[in-house]
């Protein structure tokens, strides 16, 4: 798990005012709860006198109230109330104080950031969907799901353009229309990047939807550290874009959330079939990866020496990178190279 970088917690519609809601990521357990202003604000969900958690509790004003013996906190974790307290010392702040995160809404979802000492406050906004040049409106939909799978895999997925033709057929191409491509990958801070441009559209329900006549298109496909895919697609006027999320909730459990986004057909009700789509393809990947999983702890190792597993090195190479950064490692260097030209049929 990587440390230094905002990760979805939760859809933004799971955080009602009055209702602390529990969630988990890189195996912390988290608290959020939106006050009266509607800002949400993340706590670790544990009240440090006995430990129970705090989103069994309720919600009072703007504070959180222990449901053992009703220590009552506040947004920047503070103890205000101890009701059994007496004449006895108030609890210090320190040690009454519970653990905060910082918290954002973006893209409907809510945002924490999970930091160190060497990285304790966050540096630049959560990411979000990428959006036309023109500042037309979009419209978009988000999906998410929870597969028994470790992080290192569901990141894999996110970028392994081998398993299209095979885990989602006739999604994104049909497998029998797979042929060879050529892609440029430049160099991101923390991840890397491709640009294809004038490409045929592969003739599915999906490329259908974002262009009837399956008119040529310029597509930017970036994947950066955490875990995070994103793409657009342009032709013409039309643009859409996904965002592709892989979090780790546990060592053993991660979660996909998906956002996707279009600026046409605002006024044609699609968001429930684009929706069930998304659904489709997370759980075709949610399938495979927890069969990997089963698989892979038989033997424990993985061959990764075709120039499609090439960005799956690179991942790990990225991790490496950004921990010797976080450690204060002189002069690491980035690893994906300035530009690389890899091949693959797909
Ligand atoms: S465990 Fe929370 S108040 Fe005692
Ligand atoms: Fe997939």
């Amino acid at each position: 798990m990587l440390e230094g970088f905002w990760y979805i917690a939760t859809d933004s519609g799971n955080v009602h005012v009055g209702q602390p809601c529990a969630a988990v990521l890189c195996n912390q357990p988290l608290v959020l709860f939106r006050d009266r202003h509607g800002q949400v604000h993340a706590l670790d969900d544990r009240c440090p006198h006995k430990g129970v958690p705090l989103s069994s509790g309720w919600q009072e004003g703007d504070s959180l109230r222990c449901p053992f013996h009703g220590w009552r906190f506040i947004s920047s974790g503070e103890c205000v109330e101890v009701p059994s307290i007496g004449n006895a010392p108030h609890p210090s702040p320190v040690s009454a104080c519970v653990r905060t995160f910082p918290a954002e809404e973006r893209d409907g979802w809510v945002w924490v950031y999970i930091g160190n000492s060497q990285c304790p406050k966050p540096t630049s906004p959560p990411p979000s969907l990428p959006v036309p040049a023109d500042g037309s409106p979009m419209v978009s939909v988000r999906e998410s799901a929870e597969a028994k799978v470790r992080w290192d895999f569901a990141v894999d997925s996110l970028m392994d353009p081998a398993h299209v033709p095979f885990v989602h057929n006739n999604y994104f191409r049909q497998r029998e229309a797979a042929r060879e491509k050529e892609k440029v990958f430049t160099r991101l801070p923390l991840g890397f990047r491709t640009i294809s441009q004038n490409v045929l559209l592969p003739d599915t329900f999906i490329f259908r939807a974002l262009s009837p006549r399956l008119g040529l298109a310029t597509t930017t496909v970036d994947f950066v550290l955490p875990g995070i895919h994103s793409e657009r697609w342009e032709i013409g006027k039309r643009f859409a874009s996904v965002m592709l999320v892989a979090t780790p909730l546990t060592d053993d459990r991660s979660r996909f959330d998906i956002c996707v986004g279009w600026n046409f057909l605002h006024g044609l009700p699609v968001g429930w079939l684009v929706r069930r789509t998304l659904r489709t393809i997370l759980s075709q990947d949610r399938e495979v990866l927890e069969s990997q999983e089963q698989g892979f702890g038989l033997k424990g190792s993985m061959l990764l020496n075709l120039e499609s597993d090439n960005l799956a090195v690179w991942y790990r190479q990225l991790k490496k990178y950004h921990g010797d950064m976080l450690a204060g490692v002189h002069d690491p260097q980035h690893p994906i190279p300035e530009k690389t030209r890899l091949k693959w049929v797909t």
